[in-house]
């Protein structure tokens, strides 16, 4: 069973994802770890994000199994990861490990922008996590805060509304609803709660198949 999670940023879609791989068993990307990885290489090499080929060679340089996502998830590296992530050239260098992921032997469960619509198309179960863009950066803002980083409300929804707008407006794979994903949005829902909708769609899914 592959398991396919898309949806805009900090929608909590990570959460529910991690712990649909931990009830089913199965093994679970974040996909947005590997564009945050190339977003983190370039900061770190001084990159220029106008550089098109730089960039193309840093996502194919990418070693999968060295992502660390603690040091992956500060502000600046999600605004870089956006950035790079509209490259065609770069979606390109990072298909074939996502697909791969995906086609594993006994299934998987991985949450991005595209995995509905371009990575995993066939998947069994999809789900559409979203909620509005205060409620995200609200649960954003919270996060950052704890981690130690020095941001306002203000801020966060500001860098939210912006990743949005690239991450839906770009023309390479945008984030976009599959037809056949189901959508949760948890604008109102605790995290528990947002859980047994997930596990909801899920057994409705098996149901199906
Ligand atoms: O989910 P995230 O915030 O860690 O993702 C970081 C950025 O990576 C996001 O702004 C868009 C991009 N991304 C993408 O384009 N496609 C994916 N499958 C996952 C992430």
């Amino acid at each position: 069973m592959i398991i396919a999670l898309d949806g805009p940023a900090a929608s909590g879609k990570g959460t529910i994802a991690r712990r649909l791989a931990a009830h089913f068993r199965l093994p679970h990307l974040d996909t947005g770890l590997l564009y945050r990885a190339v977003g983190a290489k370039a900061l770190a090499e001084h990159v220029n994000f106008e550089d098109v080929a730089a960039l193309e060679r840093l996502a194919g340089a990418l070693d999968p199994a060295a992502l660390d996502p603690e040091s992956l998830k500060a502000g600046a590296i999600g605004e870089a990861a956006s950035r790079v992530a509209a490259l065609p050239g770069v979606r390109a260098k990072l298909l074939t490990v996502q697909q791969d992921f995906a086609h594993q032997p006994g299934g998987a469960v991985l949450d991005g922008r595209d995995i509905g619509t371009v990575i995993a198309p066939q998947a069994e179960v999809k789900i559409f996590v979203t909620a509005t863009p205060e409620a995200r950066a609200a649960r954003r803002h919270a996060e950052l805060v704890g981690r130690g980083e020095a941001v306002t409300f203000e801020q966060v929804l500001a860098d939210i509304a912006k990743r949005d707008e690239r991450d839906s407006g770009r023309a390479s794979a945008p984030l976009l609803r599959a037809d056949d994903a189901e959508i949760l949005d948890n604008t109102h829902l605790g995290v528990e709660e947002s859980w047994q909708a997930a596990l909801a769609i899920v057994a409705r899914r098996q149901g199906l198949g």
